[in-house]
């Protein structure tokens, strides 16, 4: 067991490792398993972070079969309070193009067959999660990307689809028919198993492409995600560093009290 600890925690692609500093890596154990690959321990001026791959560093798990209970419970036995999420999305709007960033504050889960709880057995526990991200969070994101001259897209529905295929032009038209605006495929479980961990959780996502529906083209492609992902990572690392700074130490939003009053069938980390 490591004695290194760390309040805030990054959940992204690899791209991600050298933004931290004097950098420590752990291996985790949680009763869920391995998380998808050791935890990096940095600092960030005076913050402590934690860095999970979401994928694993040789991006060996497909969306789909992320550990992500793993993930987000070894976050937590480290100390992690308050969870960035980055990821790539497609867009559902045609004037999203490649290069945008979006903050949202709703998701849609379309994934089927993901181990979404912690609560399986012992006692039934429903956490609130008509809001399901970090007020405070949301806020921090869009005003340190806007100050870094990034105006965000602030709000709108991200529909998760289970993948790892991209959508049909018909389910791309009917999400963006529902008023859906990005299409992912990481936003769930990840988002209501920080809330039942009762930490802070906010998606930072980066526009890649415009989905199947929207743009008259040949289609979304595994290469055009990850190609203009490579070419945005560079000022999503810059932001996310950003925006571990302008967190809060302390926490006054809802997200630490989402378990308050329930008899929990388990010992939280
Ligand atoms: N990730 C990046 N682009 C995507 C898309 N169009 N659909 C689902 N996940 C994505």
């Amino acid at each position: 067991m490591t004695t290194q600890t760390a309040e805030f925690g990054v959940i992204g692609g690899s791209g991600f490792y050298s933004f931290l500093d004097d950098i420590d890596e752990v291996h985790v154990d949680t009763p869920y398993g391995a998380p998808s690959d050791r935890i990096a321990i940095g600092t960030l001026g005076d913050r402590r972070v934690a860095f999970v791959p979401r994928h694993g560093r040789d991006h060996r798990y497909p969306p789909h079969k992320i550990p992500y209970r793993a993930n987000l419970w070894a976050l937590r036995s480290l100390g992690v309070r308050q969870v960035l999420a980055p990821s790539a999305v497609g867009a559902l709007t045609p004037t999203y193009g490649p290069g945008t960033l979006a903050i949202p504050d709703q998701f849609v889960d379309r994934t089927s067959g993901r181990a979404q709880t912690y609560y399986d057995e012992g006692a039934a526990i429903h956490v609130s999660f008509a809001d399901p991200y970090c007020p405070t969070g949301r806020a921090a994101a869009v005003k340190t990307a806007a100050t870094a001259g990034w105006e965000p897209v602030d709000g709108g529905t991200l529909v998760v689809i289970e993948g790892p295929r991209f959508s049909t032009r018909a389910e791309s038209q009917w999400f963006a028919a529902q008023g859906w605006t990005l299409v992912g495929m990481t936003g769930h479980p990840e988002a209501v198993l920080a809330r039942e961990l009762a930490l802070c959780y906010t998606p930072v996502c980066l526009v890649t492409d415009l989905d199947a529906g929207i743009e008259e083209g040949e289609g979304v492609t595994m290469d055009e995600v990850f190609r203009v992902f490579g070419e945005n990572i560079g000022r999503l690392r810059t932001l996310v560093t950003d925006l571990v700074q302008a967190l809060p130490a302390e926490r006054t939003c809802p997200c630490g009290h989402a378990l308050d009053g329930m008899k929990l069938p388990l010992e939280l980390p």
